[in-house]
């Protein structure tokens, strides 16, 4: 059984507690700056329950530690956990800057431990199998690229006013919070983003003036790519075009499916997952941080690839202040 210590028990660090517990294969203990919070959180799923996290890393040896407060803090936070000889797995997105990311790089490689990003569109089927047939160069290469996501941010997370979402500085706005599922999981396909022009603006969500509509004109080497996603919108979509030499590759995410249409047919072939429970992409997700602790491979974004979506993020945000393209080094 392996030791598994939450930290950050709000709305994503509950699931990964209950995800990690599902599988079957650790202990979990809680940690949270929170005490009602903490003492709730850990009373409902019956785990030990720690108020800091030097606390926590003093009273046992923890193998694994998933890091699921506000981006602002991750780094810091991973360093002390590298430090403790834990393997890391840390929530999206990995900072809000890129201070202390070659630092924890280092540490990562001093305490020889795995990490990850929990970069969820990795654990997904339908991405990981549309992926895996683009790559395989059977349609030839991708040539443009196109996303359009969005949805109804405050059915889904009523308190987006209270928490990290509203600020920039703790990883808030469309870009930070959710454009960046979209930019790594499009990098895990067609490759790194080289260069980013971005259009973003604040258009209707109240209470929050970060920016909740974003469009992005991209560059992934070659790949011409465009996002576009607001967090206001009626429908919950996010569909992915990849348009290739000799095809088109098309994922719809929320219908859990992708097809290939090839030059010359007239209709998509599609691929589809059957209906999932919400928790059993995390669990999935769980179980795959789990295998890369024991040496196995696995689907999640690398501490590199989610360096490179940082960058993503960071000229995204840049380039929408400043109104001009930025090219990622
Ligand atoms: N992968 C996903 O689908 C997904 C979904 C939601 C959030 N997230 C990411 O997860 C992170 C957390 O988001 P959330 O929605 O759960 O936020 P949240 O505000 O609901 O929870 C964060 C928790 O961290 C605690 N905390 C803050 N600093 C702490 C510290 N130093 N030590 C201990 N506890 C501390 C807070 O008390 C709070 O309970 C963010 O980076 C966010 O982008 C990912």
């Amino acid at each position: 059984m392996h030791s598994i210590l939450i930290i950050g028990c709000g709305s994503i660090g509950e699931r990964h507690l209950r995800c990690f517990q599902r599988t079957g294969r650790c202990e979990v203990s809680a940690c949270d700056a929170n005490p009602g919070l903490l003492a709730d959180v850990t009373a409902r799923y019956s785990v030990p329950a720690h108020p800091g996290l030097r606390e926590a890393l003093a009273a046992r040896k923890f193998d694994g530690i998933v890091i699921c407060t506000p981006a602002h803090t991750h780094l810091a936070i991973a360093r002390e956990g590298a430090a403790h000889g834990a393997a890391l797995f840390i929530e999206k997105p990995l900072s809000v800057s890129l201070d202390g990311v070659e630092e924890t790089r280092d540490a990562i490689l001093r305490g020889g431990r795995f990490a990850a990003v929990a970069y969820v569109y990795h654990c997904m089927p339908w991405m990981a199998q549309a992926r895996e047939f683009i790559r395989s160069g059977e349609i030839g290469l991708p040539l443009h690229a196109s996303v359009v996501s969005g949805q109804h941010f405050p059915t889904f997370r009523p308190a987006y006013r209270e928490i990290y979402y509203a600020k920039r500085e703790t990883g808030g706005g469309a870009i930070q919070d959710a454009l960046t599922h979209i930019v790594n999981a499009t990098e895990w396909i067609i490759g790194p983003a080289t260069r980013v022009f971005c259009d973003a603006s604040h258009q209707m969500l109240e209470g929050v003036s970060v920016e909740d509509t974003v469009d992005v004109s991209a560059r992934h080497g070659n790949v011409l790519a465009s996002y576009a996603m607001n967090q206001f919108q009626a429908p919950n979509e996010t569909v992915l075009l990849v348009h290739c030499q000799r095809g088109s590759v098309k994922v719809e995410s929320h219908a859990r499916r992708w097809g290939v249409l090839r030059h010359g047919e007239s209709d998509w072939t599609w691929r589809q997952t059957p209906p999932l429970e919400r928790d059993d992409l995390f669990i999935t997700q769980a179980n795959a941080f789990l295998d890369g602790m024991e040496g196995k491979a696995t689907p999640l974004a690398t501490y590199g690839e989610a360096v490179q979506t940082l960058k993503f993020n960071l000229a995204a945000l840049r380039s929408s202040d400043t109104g001009m393209p930025i090219t990622l080094s």
